[in-house]
């Protein structure tokens, strides 16, 4: 387990982005580059400016067939969502192709990343923040870190994963008491490396600890996006449904309505799960 890290060092083992997406992350760290020039790059990239023209035209942004090319989507999207989403889809892409196990049933692994990406919206409206759709991405990929420890360390992952269903408590408990390299950092060397933006390197690096949460927005929103997942039982992560207790007086004290059935929280959650449809059928097909 020791040699994970050093695994993720060798970087044979970190599979590359798309050129496309690199140029996209180019342009989110360059103001320079324009709107014009990643709409050349993108449309060329067949795969992808076809995966983008789905979900715009889904009902997750409800435009049903009107927008026909990647110049349309940034005009009526902007240019940051279609960037942000761009960022979205590659990463599923390149994480969805992996295999299932009995173990780790990888549909409701991206059920739990869905369900996060929602229920992160739906907190963020709740505490004012305005950028929902960032948040759906930074839910979308925030346990990113997950996919490439069952992909490089298998055995120790499946045994962690059975730990936590055996003890009853949360995942990130049980990588945290065992002193192990936990998904967060495996999660932060990858995005590090592909040089991701900050604020989403930060979501998928410090998404189990609220004492960062409580100074960044974006972490607190999904901090509580992950637990209230959970809660909810929407997806499984994997190690069964567990909150533990200081979760669950949080989002109590945020939230006292939130998991009363039939509350207005869960309606929207739910409204959003089905808006983001698209995504699971994405995802369900292993990212093709
Ligand atoms: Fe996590
Ligand atoms: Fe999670």
């Amino acid at each position: 387990m020791a040699d994970i890290r050093s695994r993720l060092r060798d970087v044979s083992q970190i599979p590359p982005l798309p050129e496309s997406v690199e140029y996209v992350l180019k342009a989110m760290r360059d103001p320079q580059v324009s709107a014009k020039d990643i709409t050349e790059v993108i449309s060329k990239d067949v795969a992808m400016s076809s995966k983008l023209l789905k979900v715009v035209n889904s009902a997750y942004y409800g435009y049903r067939g009107n927008i026909t090319s990647v110049t349309h989507a940034i005009v009526m999207l902007g240019f940051s969502t279609v960037k942000n989403l761009i960022l979205g889809l590659a990463v599923s892409s390149l994480m969805g192709n992996v295999e299932s196990s009995s173990e780790f049933d990888l549909k409701e692994f991206w059920l739990h990343c869905i369900g996060v990406g929602s229920t992160a919206k739906v907190v963020a409206r709740k505490m004012g923040f305005r950028e929902e759709e960032e948040f759906f991405i930074y839910g979308l990929l925030h346990d990113v870190g997950k996919i490439l420890f069952y992909q490089l360390e298998r055995d120790s992952f499946l045994e962690l994963l059975r730990d936590a269903r055996a003890e009853e408590r949360p995942f990130w408990q049980i990588e945290l008491e065992r002193g192990l390299f936990p998904h967060t950092s495996i999660g932060y060397e990858l995005f590090t490396f592909w040089k991701m933006p900050e604020r989403l390197v930060n979501v998928v690096a410090y998404h189990h600890d609220w004492e960062v949460g409580e100074n960044d927005k974006e972490v607190k929103v999904i901090w509580l996006a992950d637990v209230l997942t959970r809660m909810f039982s929407i997806g499984e992560n994997g190690a069964g449904n567990f909150v533990d207790d200081n979760e669950m007086v949080r989002v109590r004290e945020l939230f006292p309505d939130a998991l009363e059935e039939d509350s207005d929280f869960r309606r929207e959650i739910e409204e959003e799960m089905n808006k983001a449809e698209v995504f699971w059928e994405i995802l369900r097909r292993g990212g093709a």
